[in-house]
């Protein structure tokens, strides 16, 4: 069976779906893996580290494309830079991230083809899946990151220091929703010496951010578990969003860092820091909005952008995982190769099992019947 890697298209996008340690793990399955040339580079992956670890290395997209039994991407298909993967995805299957609500004009152009398509956000939020969990791995590293880039806009130092010419105070971050990346935002600004409070919906979250040694912020109103069966946050009552705003404003004016991570599925992302907010914020406050590509938590953020409202900088930043892909490829291409793997019983990849939760929540298009 043949796997295909082709290069990103998108612009800012330096992931690249398969890395070259997991190609052994591949072939073992019964794959021949065939990697467009230089798609691993952005990732800092050469063609020569892909042929060592067993692929053919090809520059010839039409040529891979037309090969493929299996194409493993980062980002959805798109029409860019001289070439239409719409035109070359023929009687394979997609593997990919897809976003088929925001993204609803590439998702029919999809449905029209003889392919089948697996969208790897829809991995269902079950334990089984947690290796196979894209928006996980992902997600963790943009947590990771958002803290680096805080810290080297924030024009103050992080750690408490006692020095002969002075103390340096430590830096106050607050983390705005505990889920995945907001937990490892609380780690790594725990770990660079500032003094961490974290807030969420979710009533669960305040013990694995107690563990993390940071302080939560609760909204003094129980109406539930703030979360539903999936383990997401649920949209809250007037009332408690109310409570929530009030507990905000007086802990933003005390921070020096925000970052915001908190979402909704299938929702626009809750406005929880409004303009008088940043406005209540120090000088050199920065905030880093990671809920802005669906469209915000903070009322000032720009995606792609970072905005100085009264010299405090508010940034909406794109694709941090792609900042830090060498380390993002191989997780995502450790989660790919994990969702094959569930469907590989006698070690050989045959087919899908289509009778599995995973494979049936995640396949968003199936016209392929048969199997080349
Ligand atoms: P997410 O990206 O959907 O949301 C991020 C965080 O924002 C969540 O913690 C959410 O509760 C919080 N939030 C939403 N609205 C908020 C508001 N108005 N104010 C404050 N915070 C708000 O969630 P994420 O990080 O992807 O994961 C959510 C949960 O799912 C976590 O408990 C995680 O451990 C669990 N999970 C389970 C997996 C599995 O079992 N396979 C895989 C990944 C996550």
């Amino acid at each position: 069976m043949k796997l295909v890697v082709p290069a990103e298209l998108y612009e800012n996008e330096s992931r690249v779906s398969i890395t070259p340690d997991i190609i052994p793990s591949l072939t073992k399955m019964g794959f021949k893996v065939f990697v467009q040339s230089n798609a691993g580079l952005g990732s800092s992956y050469t063609d020569d580290d892909y042929k060592k670890s067993g692929a053919t290395i090809s520059s010839k997209l039409t040529d891979l494309y037309s090969k493929a039994d299996l194409v493993i991407k980062v980002q959805r298909p798109s029409k860019q830079k001289k070439t239409d993967e719409f035109k070359l995805l023929n009687n394979c299957t997609l593997i990919t991230l897809l976003y088929e609500q925001k993204f609803k004009n590439e998702f029919s152009s999809l449905k029209k083809l003889n392919i089948n398509v697996f969208a790897l956000e829809k991995m269902p939020r079950i334990s089984r899946a947690q290796s196979m969990d894209v928006l996980s791995s992902q997600s963790n590293l943009s947590g990771y990151k958002a803290v680096i880039d805080a810290a080297s806009l924030f024009n103050k130092a992080f750690p408490l220091m006692m020095t002969s010419a002075g103390t340096v105070a430590p830096a106050k971050v607050l983390v705005i929703g505990a889920g995945v990346a907001g937990l490892q935002a609380i780690a790594t600004a725990k770990r660079l010496g500032a003094v961490v409070s974290s807030f969420d919906v979710r009533a669960s979250t305040k013990e694995q951010v107690e563990s993390l040694g940071a302080k939560f912020i609760q909204v003094e109103e129980k109406p539930d578990s703030g979360e539903t069966a999936a383990g997401y946050a649920k949209e809250m009552s007037a009332s408690y969003k109310k409570k929530q705003a009030k507990l905000l404003e007086d802990s933003i004016a005390k921070t020096d860092i925000v970052i915001t991570t908190a979402l909704i599925p299938g929702k626009p992302a809750p406005k929880l820091i409004t303009k008088k907010m940043v406005e209540l914020m120090k000088v050199g406050s920065v905030i880093i909005d990671l809920a802005s590509e669906f469209g915000g938590n903070c009322e000032l953020t720009k995606h792609g952008e970072i905005v100085n409202h009264k010299s405090k900088r508010i940034v909406g930043p794109k694709n941090l995982p792609s900042t830090v892909s060498q380390d993002s490829s191989r997780l995502f291409a450790k989660n790919v190769i994990n969702f094959l793997m569930n469907s590989c019983e006698s070690g050989k990849f045959a087919d899908f099992n289509w009778d599995d939760e995973v494979v049936k929540e995640t396949c968003v298009i199936h016209n392929l019947k048969k199997r080349k």
